[in-house]
């Protein structure tokens, strides 16, 4: 049988990749690229759902076909949810030149923030007795399917830390240190983030979601 094919609003080659492995054998999934759509869609809402929502009804309604877009980002506990959907854009917000590395541009953003601020005792895991900054990271993926929609949520706990540790990862992978672990994503790497993060759960859930409607 021919397979259904899905957009997911994105030209990002790591999540299609990701997103490929998942559901690859039930569904054609197609880039931006692939369908012809070279727009730079509209991301303008306040939160994550608003955004994803938005870039998957676009694809919807100008192309026609069934699609999902997810948008994510870091929420700092004690910044009432910041960086949140301005997480890839945080040092420019704040008035701050971001030169060539963006990613640590918003680290340094994130940090100067916090260390205005009390960090809490991490009270359980690998960390215990260290301090630290609750925090979580957050994906939501919306499905546009004929004329319904769809949500999925994805969220890994954790805390952000006053220093950045490894390599790995993007974004503010180097100072997020996962519940229950006593190293940062940058350092635990790929397999083991991609086990754990927020867009994999979120993926997952996508995934369950999709096999119930086969
Ligand atoms: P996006 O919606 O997946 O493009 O994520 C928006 C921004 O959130 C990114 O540019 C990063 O700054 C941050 N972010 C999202 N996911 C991660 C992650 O897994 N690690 C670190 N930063 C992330």
């Amino acid at each position: 049988m021919e397979k259904k094919t899905l957009v997911l609003a994105s030209n990002n080659a790591h999540k299609l990749e990701e997103i490929r492995a998942v559901l690859g054998s039930m569904y054609e999934i197609k880039g931006l690229k692939d369908i012809g759509c070279h727009d730079d869609i509209p991301e303008t809402g306040n939160t994550f759902e608003a955004n994803a929502l938005q870039k998957a009804l676009y694809v919807k309604e100008h192309f026609g076909m069934d699609c999902f877009a997810d948008d994510s980002g870091l929420q700092v506990e004690a910044l009432n949810g910041e960086p949140g959907v301005y997480s890839a854009r945080y040092a420019a917000k704040n008035g701050k030149s971001v030169g060539d590395n963006k990613d640590d541009a918003n680290m340094d953003a994130l940090l100067e923030k916090l260390n205005a601020i009390p960090p809490v005792a991490i009270a359980e895991g690998p960390l215990a007795g260290s301090e630290g900054w609750k925090a979580c990271f957050r994906t939501c993926i919306v499905l546009v399917q004929e004329e319904e929609k769809y949500y999925f949520d994805g969220i890994v706990n954790g805390h952000i830390i006053r220093e950045k540790r490894g390599d790995g990862g993007f974004g503010y992978d180097p100072i997020f240190v996962p519940e229950g672990y006593g190293e940062t994503f940058a350092e635990l790497g790929t397999e083991v983030k991609n086990g754990i993060s927020h867009r994999a759960r979120a993926v997952a859930k996508l995934a369950e979601f999709l096999k119930k409607e086969k």
